[in-house]
This record gives structure tokens, sequence and C-alpha cells, in this order.
């Protein structure tokens, strides 16, 4: 099998994360986790990106040099990452030397190969937005309106990428290639921003205008535009321009990427159109071109998160709250895979109690509790009769369902195969009545028949919800006393040991009772 390589996009360094970009991270994980139960290779890329004006001024109000910054406000994410159990391989931090090594080989490659070239330009310059401004931000009276601050007419030179000479290819490589960009609603988008192509990309950004970049290695006048530079991460540190024999076998192994896992406001035109741009000019085939997964956006009481309106929610603060297992459940459920979705802290709660405290920590608590109290922890193993064995083979039908939601990436798909299968599960106890059983000694094998049937689905369960819930998932299968499932080939649900004895149940999903005010 094809190893498995996937990125999210690397969070601007300039303030705390917030949900979204922890929704970002979780999903990474979620979709990394599923595939090294499927027995694949992964390699699961993730970082900061610490470049840029956005950083630069940061640093500059609190008085910091940028690194200083940068470095502090990294932390803060590595730390948030660990509390949330996201298991990246590799840490992208574009200030690493072996980053910006890379970034410039490849600007001294294109401009060898005058895919670079350095002209200059004049307009409108807005001080106070540190940006050029087109007739696009004209007012209805054709002037620039206050929210520019001070407007300065210049000239500047700068290196421009030919982005011009990609057009052609990019669209018909577009065209052959439905699968470059999911959820395929999206490859409209692009197609049109694709064809809105006008002029080349201005690569560079003159040092007296912004110093905090990667310099340019035959203009040191200038520094590499943030996006020129982000993007590349996703090669650089994968292996890719080292020449160290180890990491260049490691990117030629994982190299094309599978997912690049970003959200909709940067698909088009960074990762939809710069990016393989980039990629062609570089010399890479058509069938070395990664693959973009596009999320959609978390907001926050019906509009998008921003300081200015105070709604932004706080991961860290949820996390510290409610725990990573009912976030990232939560995360996973309440969003369609591509859409938006709107925040919201009782549905967080809801979820979690109904779904993990009612359905999975239910099922857990009652089967270990009847498997101790009737067959002294240790049920007698007996041939499932036609109903059991149905009611098994329905819990296989839903892992191969939950395998290929996955592998679509579709994961509120598939937890919500894993809510119906717990459903089921409850029902099932509730149909048998075990504690009827119990009373009836000519209903013995029934009863280990029931209690092993319960077990099994506790099991499955738990096995599904490792890639979500990793921590909690193990503690169950912890109490259990039993290996998760295989996924890796055909899936069977294998008997239990010879020797089972099933661990005492303690909650592992406490309701959460919010207090009073
Ligand atoms: N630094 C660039 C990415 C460079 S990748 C080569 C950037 N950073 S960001 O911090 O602004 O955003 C990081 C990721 O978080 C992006 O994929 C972005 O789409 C995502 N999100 C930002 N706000 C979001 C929500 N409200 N909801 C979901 N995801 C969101 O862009």
């Amino acid at each position: 099998m094809k190893p498995y390589f996937i990125t999210t996009a690397i969070d601007y360094t300039n303030g705390a994360p917030h949900i979204g970009h922890a929704y970002e991270k979780i999903l990474g994980d979620v979709l990394a986790r599923f595939q090294r139960l499927r027995g694949r290779e992964v390699f699961f890329l993730t970082g900061v990106d610490q470049h840029g004006q956005k950083v630069q001024q940061a640093a500059e109000k609190q008085g910091i040099s940028p690194q200083t910054f940068t470095d502090e406000v990294s932390q803060y994410f590595l730390k948030l990452w660990e509390q949330l159990v996201v298991s990246y391989d590799a840490w992208a931090a574009t200030t690493a030397e072996k980053h910006r090594s890379v970034v410039k080989n490849i600007l001294s490659d294109l401009v060898a190969r005058d895919w670079l070239y350095k002209a200059s330009y004049s307009g409108h310059y807005s001080i106070r937005q540190e940006q050029f401004l087109t007739d696009k931000e004209r007012g209805e009276d054709g002037n620039f309106g206050p929210e520019w601050g001070e407007v300065v007419f210049f000239e500047e030179e700068n290196w421009y990428f030919r982005l011009s000479h990609c057009k052609e290819w990019l669209l018909q490589f577009l065209e052959k290639h439905p699968q470059f960009v999911t959820p395929d609603f999206r490859m409209n988008e692009l197609k049109n921003a694709a064809a809105k192509i006008a002029g080349d990309l201005c690569v560079s950004r003159p040092k007296s205008r912004l110093a905090w970049g990667i310099e340019f290695p035959f203009d040191p006048d200038f520094v590499t535009y943030v996006w020129f530079d982000a993007l590349i991460n996703y090669i650089s540190f994968a292996g890719y321009g080292s020449t160290d024999e180890k990491e260049k076998t490691h990117f030629e192994k994982f190299w094309p990427c599978n997912h690049h896992l970003i959200g909709k406001d940067i698909m088009a035109p960074a990762h939809g159109i710069y990016w393989p741009c980039m990629l062609h000019a570089m010399g890479f085939a058509d069938e070395q071109m990664p693959q973009l997964l596009v999320h959609g956006f978390w907001n926050s009481r019906g509009e998008k998160m921003s300081k200015s309106l105070g709604n932004i929610v706080d991961p860290k603060l949820l996390a510290d709250r409610y725990g990573a297992s009912a976030l990232r459940y939560y995360m996973m459920r309440d969003i369609v895979m591509g859409r938006d979705a709107d925040f919201n802290e009782e549905r967080l709660i809801t979820r979690f109690n109904t779904e993990l405290s009612n359905g999975l920590g239910n099922l857990v608590q009652r089967t270990l509790s009847m498997v101790h109290r009737y067959r002294n922890a240790s049920p007698k193993s007996v041939t499932l009769s036609d109903s059991f064995e149905a009611h098994q083979q329905e819990d296989l039908a839903a892992i191969k369902e939950y395998c290929q939601q996955m592998e679509a990436s579709q994961v509120h798909a598939a937890l919500e195969t894993i809510v119906n299968l717990l459903y089921r599960a409850n029902a099932f106890v509730d149909t048998t009545a075990p504690w009827k059983l119990a009373k009836d000694p000519a209903a013995a094998d029934q009863l280990d028949a029931v209690l092993i049937t319960l077990l099994q689905s506790a099991r499955v369960a738990a096995t599904l919800l490792l890639p979500i819930i990793p921590v909690a998932a193990e503690e169950i299968l912890e109490q259990l006393n039993l290996e998760p499932l295989s996924l890796v080939g055909t899936i069977t649900i294998p008997e239990l040991p010879h020797d089972y004895v099933a661990r005492q149940p303690t909650p592992v999903f406490p309701k959460i009772v919010l207090e009073e005010n």
C-alpha cells in the first residue's frame, strides 16, 4: 500500500490559535490515525508559519524581536496540540534553517531558469495596510476610503514569478485531474480563479518595508513573500532538496502528498493556483502533483469569528474545561466535511452526554458490571445462535461502512455509523434482558452469548473511535481487557481469548453537569 502523506496548513503565529485552527489539526490527526490503523505508513506534517508582516507587526507592538515573539507563540501552539493529542510526525517551523535553505535553493534555481525576473511597479500604496491598492479598492466616489489611511503613489522594484506562463498548463491540468480537489464542488471555483490569472506573482518584499522573511540569496535587499515561503514547507520538511540520503528517500517514498488539508479561504489562489504552478516550474510532473482536501469554516454565533466582533472561540479554554475527548468528538461530529458549521458549547455538552456518556459509557459500564455479576468476569465461550450471529454481522457491516466513510474523509458520517452501532448495542441489552436470563438456569448458554456479543460490540465501537478520541478509546479497551480489532486487510471479529477476564469498569465519560449560576 502506498504510504499516506497528510499535511495541515501551517498557522500564522501572530496570536493565539482559535477553534478553527484546532479543528484542522484534529481532523488531520484523525485521518492520520485512521490510516495508521489500516496498517499504512503515515507521514503527518503540521507546523507554524512564522514569517511575514503579521508576525513582524505583532512583535513590534510588544517591542521584542520577531524571532523571540514567534518562538513564544509557537510554543503555545505546540502545547495546545499536545493537550489535544495531535500525533504529527514532523513539525514545520518556517524559521528553521533546513527550510530556509531549501527556499533559497528553489529561488536560485527558478531565477537561473528564467522563472523569476525583476521589475518595477508603480501604484497607490496604503501605509496603514502596507499593501498596493488597485481600482477595486476605490470607493463609489473614485477615491480610496478612510480605512486605507494615508495613500501614497510610488514606484517599487520587486521579483516576479512567471505565473502567467503556467495559466494554460494549469487550466488543462485541472480539466484532466478532477481529483486534485475534494470536495468536488470546489473545482468550479478553482477553474474560475485559474481562468482569471492575468499577471505574474510578486514574490519579494523590499527589506525597507518588511525585513522578517527569507532573504533572496542573489539580491539581499529583498525577502521572500510569505506565501511563497510557506507553501514550500510541504516539501522542505518532507526531505525535498536535502543532501542527506535518508531524507531524500523519505521524500521519494511519501511524495506526492495525498491530502493538503486546508480551509476554504486559502484554496484560491494560494493552494489551488500558486502551489501547483510553483511545483510545475520546479519541474514536478503532473502525476507528482499533490491533492487538496478543503474544509469549511467554524463560525461563532452565526458570524465569522473575528477579534473585532469579540466572538473568538478559544480551544484551550474548552480543552481545559471539558477535556480533549469531548472537544475532539464534538468538532468531528457537528460539522459536515467541506461545509461550515456554527460552534455551540451547549451542543458540545449534549453530544458528549448523550452519545459518549449515555451511548458508549453506559454500554461499557452495563456490560462489564453484568459480566462480573453473572459470570465472575469470565463468560464461557459458546457458539453464537443465529440471532446473535446476525447482530455481529451488523457490527461487521458497520466497520466496513465506517472504513469507506473514513477513506473518503467523511468523518462526520463515520461517527454517525458508530452512533448507530451503539444504539443497536444498547437496544440489544434491553431486548435480550440478561437480568432475566440470569434467573433461568436453562438459559445459561444464552446469557454467555449475550454478554460476549455485547463485549464484542463495545470492542468494535472502541476500535472505531481510536482515531477520534484516542485516549478514551484506549481506556475502554483497557477496561474490556481486549485488543483493538485489526483494521488491516480483511476485517474479522476474532473470538475472545480462552482465558478472558474482564476488568472492573470505571466511568470514562462522567456526565458534564453545568453549575447553575
Ligand atoms: N499561514 C497560512 C497558511 C499557510 S499554508 C502553506 C494561514 N494561516 S492561518 O493561521 O490564517 O490559518 C490556518 C488554517 O486555519 C487555514 O487552513 C485556515 O483555513 C484555517 N482556519 C482559519 N479560520 C478557520 C475557521 N474559522 N474555521 C475552520 N478553519 C479555519 O492561512
